[in-house]
């Protein structure tokens, strides 16, 4: 996710002490692990805790370089992405990641345990990569090794750097190079296979420096690095994996791998829609066709747009024979109706649906856009159905959505790519020109409406998502040539075609 889809919520008193209160007491946490390893390695024999716990110089020496680290990961965030910043939970998160890589790295590669070629580094690059984006994977990772590094040398866990300095210098090396290879190689892959596939190529530089430090050993400890140095990688990747429900539910975040799991067909409420709104459920494919292309035009998230237009109208089903897509010829239950009580029924499907998803778990990114996109549009249909019956002034309110207006860029091109997919499949003659004047209408009348007030959507962008639209929609209700009228049945096809 290169930008961000949620709203930006404003620097406040609460903001600034929940952050300083997160880099305190990660930090703190940070110290309490390195006595926590102090612990394990003197257990195992390698190392004397009260070596370096008993001396307070070490123990300050050591607390000043985490406290600098986590002021660096402070710094970066602040000058680089300040709104991620803003939210104290994905610093929290950060650290997590980070402390979490500290215990893998330090329970798999440490003193006698297992070859320390098995370090499984690149979990932290991987994992906040798909958690956050690429750029901060690799700042993060890069911070991450260094931590190890110190680690390493306070806690001697794997040697002492006045004896083997070259060895914490390569260790550095091999430990961010795997990570950077990790965020090359895996970035945009959605599938777990491919990912097991691509780990073994993070494997390279572990593998290359157990070559390198091959010479150093007997052949049965250099055979068990090199097998360890290759299998970090699918290590990496498999604690990932199953880190990743954990770091999703807690910090509310949405993978590619979420997404794909609720794109897919046979997704509880997308079943639904097949079964019980099909007509609803063909509207949301094609909308979910643009609104991908028209993110991707903008730099947006395309999955969590292509997502949101596929959930964006299950609120229909609870009752989706009120609308039209879902009628069959000739019947129409709104005919019966008054059209204020016609109105209801069909601006409640925006609640209706952000419950649904709410209740089924789905992220509430997704929910908010269900919510949002028909924005606080009036109902016209319904509006002018009612000054028929009356001479009275009708006030238009009573016809418009609750809102709120789209609050993101993903929520607006989702109320735009609605409003088109609807208006030009009413089209009778859908030529290019056509699909373009209404597209244009659209968008036009949802600005002069004040609809996009409320969202940080740019005019340039909203010209790319019009032309983006114009394109997809020409494309989708293409005219076909017509068919020739000629009979099969009088072709002779006994001796085959
Ligand atoms: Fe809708
Ligand atoms: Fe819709």
């Amino acid at each position: 996710m290169e930008k961000t889809s949620q709203k930006l919520e404003k620097w406040s008193t609460k903001n600034v002490v929940l952050n300083v209160l997160t880099y305190v007491l990660n930090a703190g946490i940070l110290v309490l692990l390195f006595a926590g390893c102090l612990y394990v390695n003197q257990l195992a024999g390698v190392a004397d805790a009260g070596d370096v716990l008993g001396k307070p110089a070490k123990v300050i020496e050591f607390s000043s370089l985490v406290i600098v680290l986590s002021v660096i990961l402070f710094l970066y965030l602040f000058f680089e992405d300040r709104d991620f910043l803003r939210r104290a939970t994905n610093s929290e998160m950060l650290f997590m990641i980070m402390e979490l890589g500290v215990v893998f790295c330090f329970s798999f590669g440490a003193g006698e345990r297992f070859s320390i070629f098995l370090k499984p580094f690149s979990f932290v690059a991987i994992s906040v990569m798909f958690l956050s984006n690429r750029k901060t994977a690799i700042f993060v990772h890069m911070l991450f090794c260094v931590l190890l590094s110190v680690f390493d040398v306070f806690a001697a866990s794997s040697f002492s750097i006045t004896e083997n300095a070259d060895m914490l210098i390569a260790f550095l090396i091999m430990g961010i190079t795997s990570g950077i290879i990790a965020t090359f190689v895996m970035f945009n892959v959605y599938s777990r296979i491919k990912l097991f596939l691509m780990s073994v190529i993070v494997s390279v530089p572990n593998v290359i420096f157990s070559l390198v430090f091959i010479a150093e050993g007997d052949l049965i400890s250099n055979i068990q690095n090199l097998s360890a140095g290759f299998l970090s990688g699918p290590l990496s990747v498999a604690i990932f994996i199953i880190t990743l429900p954990f770091f999703e539910s807690i910090f509310k975040r949405v993978s590619c791998f979420k997404f794909s799991e609720l794109n897919d067909h046979k997704s509880k409420l997308i079943k639904r829609l097949i079964t019980e709104a099909p007509g609803t459920f063909n509207h949301s494919i094609i909308l979910s066709n643009i609104a991908e292309a028209c993110a991707t035009a903008i730099g947006e998230d395309a999955l969590l747009a292509k997502t949101c237009a596929y959930y964006h109208d299950v609120g229909k089903l609870r009752h989706p024979e009120f609308f039209k897509e879902n009628q069959a010829e000739g019947t129409n239950p709104h005919d019966d109706l008054t059209p204020e009580l016609s109105t209801n029924i069909i601006k409640s499907h925006t609640k209706d649906g952000y419950n649904l998803l709410i209740r089924n778990g789905i992220p509430k990114e997704i929910a908010d856009v269900c919510l949002q996109h028909h924005g606080t549009m009036p109902i016209l249909y319904f509006y002018d159905k009612a000054k028929k019956f009356t001479d009275s002034e009708v006030d238009i309110k009573k016809f418009c959505y609750d809102g709120p207006k789209p609050q993101t860029r993903i929520a607006a091109i989702i109320m735009i790519a609605d409003g088109c997919e609807a208006a030009v499949r009413t089209l009778k003659d859908r030529s290019r020109e056509n699909v373009k004047a209404m597209v244009h209408k659209i968008v036009n009348d949802r600005m002069q409406l004040g609809q996009f007030s409320e969202c940080e959507i740019t005019l340039k962008e909203l010209d790319i998502i019009i032309q983006t639209a114009i394109n997809n929609l020409t494309g989708v209700y293409h005219s076909r040539i017509e068919y020739p009228k000629i009979n099969l049945e009088n072709i002779d096809a006994s001796e085959g075609l």
